[in-house]
């Protein structure tokens, strides 16, 4: 079941997606024209991973790459969480059991032109997708990778590196903050940090139950 939605319409209502599955959703992401990006992505990019995966992990918007092959993550930064991910036996394979498999999401489903930075409008108007999406894995723990997840989830504009190493919540779900791979790229000596919270959030995922 699709939700149409007009250029230019009222964002979908997270009452308006409250009863719909995994297929429903994703429709209704494919059909939205709520913004303006809906004019210049090549597709939407709606998530991967498996659907009972125990670890969600959320970035800000689909780049270049992504918005081709319409899926999260494909590109070098999406590489290195990979490799970061598989470090601690964490896959975004759709098989596999699901404590060792994460779903991977961004905030925005659409591809900002020239991967600038996404507007307060558009996060507000893609925001019902990502609320049922973490309704529908319900997951054991949330991995908000950068400034942009960090304010759709927790609402903060405070800085990263001043919300790591803690315990948030998201509609009581644990939620670990952590720095973006994109950021990580450009400043390596910052990996042992991310690392450091990957192997915090593991340790918050295994203490915790459905
Ligand atoms: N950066 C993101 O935040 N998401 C992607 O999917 C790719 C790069």
């Amino acid at each position: 079941m699709a939700v149409p939605l007009a250029t230019g319409a009222a964002a979908p209502a997270a009452t308006a997606l409250a009863g719909l599955d995994w297929p429903a959703l994703r429709a209704a992401v494919a059909g939205c024209t709520a913004c303006s990006l809906c004019q210049s992505r090549t597709q939407t990019v709606f998530g991967v991973g498996n659907e009972a995966a125990h670890w969600l992990v959320i970035g800000e918007a689909p780049g270049e790459q992504e918005d081709l092959q319409g899926e999260p993550f494909v590109g070098p930064a999406g590489q290195l969480l990979d490799r970061m991910l598989a470090a601690l036996g964490l896959s975004r394979a759709a098989e596999g059991p699901a404590a060792q498999r994460v779903y991977i999401a961004n905030t925005l489903k659409c591809r900002p032109p020239r991967n600038r930075n996404p507007m307060p409008e558009e996060m507000a108007l893609c925001e019902p997708f990502l609320q049922r999406q973490i309704e529908l894995l319900h997951p054991r723990i949330i991995l908000a990778m950068g400034r942009f997840a960090v304010q759709a989830l927790l609402r903060s504009d405070e800085p990263v590196g001043k919300l790591r190493g803690r315990v948030h919540h998201y509609r009581g779900v644990p939620l670990i903050v952590t720095y973006h791979p994109a950021y990580l790229l450009r400043s390596p000596a910052e990996k042992a940090r991310a690392w450091d919270d990957l192997c915090f959030a593991a340790g918050v995922a295994e203490g915790a139950t459905d």
